[in-house]
């Protein structure tokens, strides 16, 4: 296979950080190997190895290495073949059973399969194999696969293993003394069955050169350097949510306590605690100093390589709010930085800063950001359980930081609090610094501000502006908006903006997947109509098996699955990177730019002008199906790792990121019509807190608001989320759009929720209604008629998206 350079380049890049979205939880010293030696592989991941999860996230590289061929290029020789083929056909028979088992329970239900089956999990299944395969080492590869349109389940083959992979697991660990259990999973599994193994790796999904990075870890050529993003745990210690996946309505009664901010409030102890990993050599971290000046602190700790192989090192501060009117959790990250690859014995000293203000609580009360008069705690550390105190910043009055009113909706409950909270046992000879509150200025949220509109839009008729408003909906073709299909610019884009006001100075926006890279399709002609994918139907492989078969073979007629004669084929191949869980893994933003800047050259190179990622949802449960795409259960390192890559991708002109799901889209069960329902504070502090960082510090272009609905209103059709939060408090500037087909695909009598309606998510200031057909053009004018929607408001929605195409395409 012959590799364009930037193909190569790409990849030469993200091969030497790969190690550094991995996660060692245990070890023993056993590995590395040293030398390529006999090894003898077996779990579902050594052949089916998972670059990342399915859905509209599944980036089409033109190949990618599983873990067998990884092993195989790396000069071992794999010696469990026998169970390799045996497994395979376990595989094709069990999966045969559910592709089966979803179509009956679709025909029950009186739907279609494939939205049943998209993103559904097929638990592994049980077998008896013989562990066939002798060799120096041996590793057990466990994969887990989820994706959108379905969360995953605690049971066993999905969260918890079954109980083949238990038995065989610990059948490996007591035969071979050097055994590694290595995780290709998304998100957590419970391995509260296989304590005793000593050696574990969170491989993760890593996109095109995955078994390769394995391989390089297991000879030591790369060292794992990734933090945990979010808390692994055994099952039943996370905070009990028994309405996760309700279908109407789920009650998000944590409050601001999710993930560690739980598991410290209560001093309960994680398996594997949030910023946890291991390394191959260790590490000494000592804090030198910390100083403020007002409401910025400084924090230095020189970070010292005591092992004897080098490794990079994350140092992370974490600050303990005193409790005031308002209740706390134990402690908050505030700022993390890592250290350059480090030679045994070399040292380095990091800088963290942060600002007291950006750890301000939202009082509900007073609708306001408030910093309350007390001892700020502040501890470093190289996980969130292993940290020292190392100064008292004491704020000697009520600070109120920033005035912003009510926009969220309202629960219909009081937030849990923890009955007894983890006392914390203070040194008596802690630093102390003086926070004067006199000092530090509240800011006042200018919301309604007087709107620009375009003196060329302000021109167009009423359907011209219907027109801007709604996608690529084109009268004239005709062509029928799907998932993943939708662009005739670009083969393979999700979608674009309408190519009806082209002559009208209008120019088109294509609109590419991610958050793993760029989805495209590989191959593709041109005809006086656009771009046309060969080969595939553009729907996300996860789908396609679910249909019908008669469908699937009238897909294939489908124009565009045939080179027509004369026609010349074409190709462009983007590069799969890590999920976005492995990339916060990192906990490196140079890293994670770098990879916004591969995005940026692709986008450029095939002609992409927005990329619909990244992702930054919170990891609120580890069920939630799409948890793989996004980054982490804290939004500090959401917010920085969705900046770090927005500034990547933003720096080639013409290229904008789209930063989705705004917001609180954490469960996949009935995507289109759940409702979160969440206190005013803790959506604040916790679920939209990233998006206000990304948008902050990186300028985003463009923001997708969420299919759910947030207390009782679609976040689509929220005017307080998207005006108020989104363009007055946080400063965007740029254009916000709909979900693709936010209507819903599927709606039956147990939905309690009315379906968005496309004029009412134009009149919330929501600019670009995706990806567009006739009814939504239709409802912009009906809404326009009856007063729902004002000329106006659609003068504004347009002249925003008018310069963006302009900002974007005529660079
Ligand atoms: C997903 C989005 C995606 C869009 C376009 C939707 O189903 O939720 O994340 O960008 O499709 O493919």
């Amino acid at each position: 296979m012959q590799l364009y350079d930037y193909e190569k380049e790409h990849l030469s890049y993200l091969r030497n950080h790969l190690a550094e979205c991995t996660v060692l939880l245990k070890q023993n010293g056993a590995f590395p190997l040293g030398k390529p030696c006999a090894i003898a592989a077996f779990g579902n991941g050594v052949r089916k190895t998972i670059k990342g999860g399915s859905g509209s996230g599944e980036v089409n590289s033109r190949y990618f290495v599983t873990v067998e061929e990884g092993l195989k290029n790396a000069g071992f020789t794999v010696t469990s073949g026998k169970w390799l083929d045996a497994y395979d056909a376990a595989y094709v028979q069990a999966r045969k059973q559910f592709v089966k088992d979803v179509k009956a329970l679709a025909r029950q239900m009186h739907t279609m399969a494939m939205y049943i089956g998209m993103g559904k999990v097929m638990p592994e299944p049980e077998y008896n194999l013989p562990l066939d395969g002798e060799g120096d080492a041996a590793i057990y590869v466990l994969a887990r696969i989820s994706g959108e349109g379905n969360d995953r389940q605690d049971a066993r083959g999905d969260i918890r293993l079954t109980e083949t992979e238990k038995r065989d697991i610990l059948l490996l660990n007591k035969k071979f003394k050097k055994f590694m259990l290595v995780l290709n999973a998304g998100g957590p599994v419970d391995l509260s069955e296989v304590e005793e193994v000593e050696n574990v790796l969170v491989l993760s999904q890593l996109g095109v050169e995955t078994g390769d990075a394995l391989a390089d870890i297991l000879l030591g050529k790369q060292n794992p350097s990734g933090k945990l993003a979010t808390t692994w745990s055994a099952w039943q210690d996370y905070f009990p949510m028994p309405d996760f996946g309700d279908h109407n309505d789920t009650r998000y009664k944590e409050g601001v306590y999710v993930g560690y901010r739980y598991f410290d409030s209560v001093g309960k102890r994680a398996r594997y605690p949030f910023g946890f990993g291991l390394s191959y050599t260790t590490f000494r971290l000592e804090p030198q100093m910390a100083a403020n000046e007002g409401s910025r602190v400084e924090v230095q700790v020189k970070v010292k390589n005591t092992g004897s192989v080098s490794g990079k090192e994350v140092a992370q501060v974490y600050v303990s709010c005193p409790e005031g009117k308002l209740d706390q959790p134990y402690q908050a990250l505030a700022a993390f930085a890592k250290t350059k690859e480090l030679a045994p014995g070399e040292e380095e000293t990091l800088t963290l800063r942060f600002d007291l203000k950006n750890l301000a609580s939202f009082d509900a009360e007073k609708s306001a950001y408030v910093l309350e008069k007390g001892a700020y705690v502040i501890r470093v550390g190289n996980s969130s359980v292993d940290t020292v105190p190392v100064a008292l910043a004491e704020l000697d009055g009520d600070v109120l930081v920033l005035q912003a009113k009510p926009c969220c909706g309202q629960a219909d409950f009081e937030d849990w609090k923890p009955e007894q909270k983890r006392e914390d046992m203070l040194p008596e000879n802690l630093p102390r610094l003086q926070v004067k509150a006199a000092d530090i200025v509240s800011a006042k949220v200018e919301y309604d501000q007087p709107e620009e509109v375009d003196e060329t839009v302000a021109k167009w008729t009423d359907e011209q502006l219907a027109y801007a408003l709604v996608g690529a909906f084109d009268p004239k073709a005709g062509k029928l908006s799907i998932i993943g299909n939708a662009g005739k610019q670009v083969a393979g884009t999700a979608g674009e903006s309408t190519s009806v006001l082209k002559e009208e100075g209008l120019p088109v926006l294509a609109m590419a997947d991610g958050p793993a890279g760029v989805r495209l399709s590989q191959k593709f002609y041109r005809d006086e109509k656009g771009a046309h994918s060969l080969g595939h139907t553009g729907l996300p492989e996860s789908m396609v098996e679910f249909m019908p078969g008669i469908f699937r073979m009238l897909m294939k007629l489908l124009p565009g699955n045939k080179l027509p004669r004369g026609a010349v084929a074409e190709e462009q191949y983007a590069t799969a990177l890590p999920i976005g869980t492995a990339l916060a893994q990192s906990w490196n933003e140079e890293f994670v730019q770098g990879c916004g800047d591969i995005v940026g050259s692709e986008m450029r190179r095939f002609g992409v002008h927005l990329w619909l990622a990244p992702a930054l949802n919170i990891h609120r449960s580890i069920r939630c199906g799409r948890n793989f795409e996004y980054y982490s259960e804290d939004p500090l390192v959401s917010g920085k790792m969705a900046a770090a890559i927005t500034r990547g991708v933003q720096a080639y002109p013409g290229c904008g990121v789209t930063i989705k799901h705004y917001a609180a889209n954490n469960q996949e069960t009935n995507r289109y019509g759940n409702n979160s329902i969440i206190s005013e504070r803790a959506v604040r502090e916790i679920y939209l807190k990233g998006f206000g960082i990304c948008v902050r510090e990186a300028k985003p272009a463009s923001v997708m608001t969420s299919y759910n609905l947030l207390n009782g209103c679609h976040t689509a059709q929220m005017r307080g989320l998207i005006e108020d939060v989104l363009r007055s408090e946080f400063g965007f500037d740029g254009i916000v759009m709909t979900d693709w087909l936010v209507r819903g695909m599927i709606h039956n009598d147990r939905d309690t929720h009315a379906p968005v309606q496309p004029e009412m998510t134009a009149a919330a200031g929501n600019d670009l209604y995706m990806p567009g057909c006739k009814a939504d053009f239709d409802d912009m004018l009906k809404g326009l008629r009856e007063g729902t929607l004002t000329r106006k408001q659609m003068e504004i929605n347009v002249s925003r998206v008018y310069r963006m195409a302009k900002k974007l395409c005529e660079k």
